[in-house]
C-alpha cells in the first residue's frame, strides 16, 4: 500500500484500521519513501523498515508477505534469514545477530499508527 502524504513529521501517521491486521498477518507500506511492514503476532503489533540487514534490499515474498510459513519468523525472500518477530533479530541466515530497525508504531481506538523518523 502507497501512502503519499505530508512531508515527514514526527507525528504518527494512520496506517490501517485494527482489524485489517489479523493474528499472523503482516502488511507493507510505502509511506514518505520509507518501505516498512507491519505484523500482527500475539496480539501485539511490530514495525519494521522493509530492508534486510544482509544486502538492504525488501524482505517480502509477495505483497504483505514477510513471514515464513508457520507465521513463526520474519523471512527474507533473497536467502531466507530468519528473524524474530517480536525483535527483528536475525537468527539464522548471512546477516546472523543483525537487527532490522524497528519503527514506533501504537495501536489505540481500533486504529494502527506508525510514527515515520525523519531522515
Ligand atoms: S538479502 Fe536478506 S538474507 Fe540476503
Amino acid at each position: 500500500m502507497l501512502i503519499k502524504l505530508m512531508p515527514p513529521t514526527q507525528q504518527p501517521t494512520l496506517l490501517i484500521r485494527s482489524h485489517e491486521l489479523g493474528e499472523g498477518q503482516s502488511k507493507g507500506f510505502i509511506i514518505h519513501d520509507t518501505n516498512l511492514f507491519i505484523v500482527r503476532h500475539q496480539g501485539k503489533v511490530m514495525a519494521y523498515r522493509n530492508r534486510c540487514p544482509h544486502q538492504k534490499v525488501p524482505l517480502e515474498w509477495l505483497p504483505n508477505q514477510f513471514l515464513d510459513y508457520d507465521k513463526q519468523f520474519i523471512q527474507c525472500a533473497t536467502h531466507g534469514a530468519l528473524f524474530t518477530i517480536d525483535d527483528g533479530l536475525c537468527i539464522s541466515g548471512p546477516c546472523n545477530q543483525k537487527s532490522l530497525t524497528s519503527l514506533s508504531v501504537e495501536e489505540r481506538d481500533d486504529k494502527i499508527y506508525c510514527t515515520i523518523p525523519k531522515t
